[in-house]
């Protein structure tokens, strides 16, 4: 029999198992719970889960082993976000403002706001004082019980400060308890430089910094910003190409703002996610169902910008996977917070709490291609565990503007603790 070095006992737990593909439709609703369960863990994995009697009868127990007694706890996977913008210089609160006024996001960015605002502020960071605010927000996120993460670059549009910030959340993975999966997003703006030489900038992404993020292993995904005014259809087709030729694996911020069709190229280019998609066509939803390609919604952003909400009910309908994530970032989202974002998606995009949280563990393990070893609490994954301080998972999304996180283990040890 196996020693382990922590058993949990007593509380409810969300396992989000049973399920070998992305979750869908009405097996959504369907979440895995144990009323009264017991998780063994011995180093860093998963290996056993069920109810104690069962449990105890594979594990042994030792005098090091940590007994950790969860009565009328919740216990869950570590929460995944999907998509985040980490790394930045600056703040932009003052935007924050003008929206409240009545300013619109594209109204803010067409005055040199924006995306833009962060950039300069990013360029003229060092890479230590982007990761020294990389980190307070990464703690900020451990603390509300997300363990794993993908960070996207796009706040340098030029390859020293793109290099940069990646680098930055590549060190900060290596140093803090969160994993996280970098994304380079050159093509998130058109940079001050070549606004009017579009042609200019889609050679230095493809032809110097995709293949130096490459070089250098530091990123495993290549974004672009799919969007009237931003990059067109076509210019994100070509950039996702020589990205998908380079060995990138493909997300793309698609249908946020304008129908443009992003959500057709996402399936046409077999990216693993589409991201946004507020304004995603019927048809958008077709393709990507059938091609394969995850939905990764944000609600946090609507919220934030006061925009309607992405159908998540029609994706339900069609059978289109989604998950969620907080698109944490200076401008459009500057929540790090997993259950607001759920909350979020509770009230307005009338998901159930079994639905929303398929959404922030199995499914998000799955738009991050990490499921084999993340996203449920089963025997043989990653013991990336949360247990929040209520007696049932239906009280998380329920119960916001508060952190009911107990304790978080990371990869089996203990790295929150209230
Ligand atoms: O995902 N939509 C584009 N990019 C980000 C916002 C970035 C910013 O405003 O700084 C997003 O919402
Ligand atoms: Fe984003």
């Amino acid at each position: 029999m196996q020693t382990i070095d922590i058993l949990i006992k007593n509380g409810q737990i969300v396992t989000a198992g049973g399920h070998e593909e992305p979750v869908a439709g009405a097996k959504m609703n369907e979440l895995q719970v144990l009323e009264t369960g017991c998780i063994a863990i011995a180093g860093d994995t998963i290996t056993a889960v069920g109810r104690e009697p069962e449990v105890l009868a594979q594990v042994e127990i030792t005098e090091n082993t940590q007994i950790i007694d969860a009565e009328g706890q919740t216990i869950t996977p570590g929460l995944i976000d999907p998509h985040t913008h980490l790394i930045f210089g600056g703040s932009r609160e003052d935007e924050f403002v003008m929206r409240i006024q009545g300013a619109s996001y594209m109204e803010i960015m067409e005055a040199g706001g924006g995306i833009l605002n962060t950039v300069t502020a990013t360029r003229k960071a060092t890479l230590q004082e982007l990761k020294q605010s990389g980190r307070k927000r990464l703690d900020w996120m451990l603390k509300m019980g997300t363990t794993t993460i993908e960070s996207k670059s796009g706040y340098g549009l030029d390859v020293e400060t793109e290099l940069k910030q990646l680098q930055a959340s590549y060190e900060l993975s290596q140093e803090h308890p969160i994993d996280i999966i970098n994304t380079f997003l050159g093509a998130h703006a058109w940079p001050e430089e070549y606004k009017d030489n579009h042609s200019a900038y889609i050679r230095q992404i493809i032809t110097e910094m995709l293949p130096l993020v490459k070089k250098r292993g530091l990123a495993r995904f290549c974004d672009v910003f799919c969007e009237k005014g931003v990059f067109s259809i076509e210019e994100t087709r070509e950039i996702m190409l020589a990205a998908k030729e380079l060995g990138f694996d493909l997300r793309m911020h698609a249908d946020e703002i304008h129908q443009l069709g992003g959500a057709e190229l996402a399936a046409e280019l077999e990216a693993v996610s589409a991201d946004h998609l507020l304004m995603i066509s019927d048809q958008g939803i077709k393709d990507m169902r059938s091609k394969g390609v995850i939905a990764v919604l944000l609600p946090a952003t609507a919220f934030t910008l006061m925009k309607p909400y992405a159908p998540a009910q029609k994706m339900l309908e069609e059978g289109l996977p989604f998950a969620l994530a907080t698109d944490f970032n200076p401008g459009s989202s500057p929540t790090p917070s997993i259950p607001l974002a759920m909350t979020i998606g509770c009230l307005y995009m009338k998901l159930t709490p079994e639905q929303a949280f398929h959404a922030v563990t199995i499914n998000a393990a799955h738009s991050l291609g990490i499921a084999d070893k993340l996203g449920s609490i089963e025997s043989g994954k990653q013991a990336d565990i949360v247990i929040f301080d209520v007696d049932s998972y239906r009280k998380i999304p329920y119960f916001y503007g508060v952190n009911l996180v107990k304790m978080v283990i990371k990869k089996g040890k203990i790295v929150i603790n209230n």
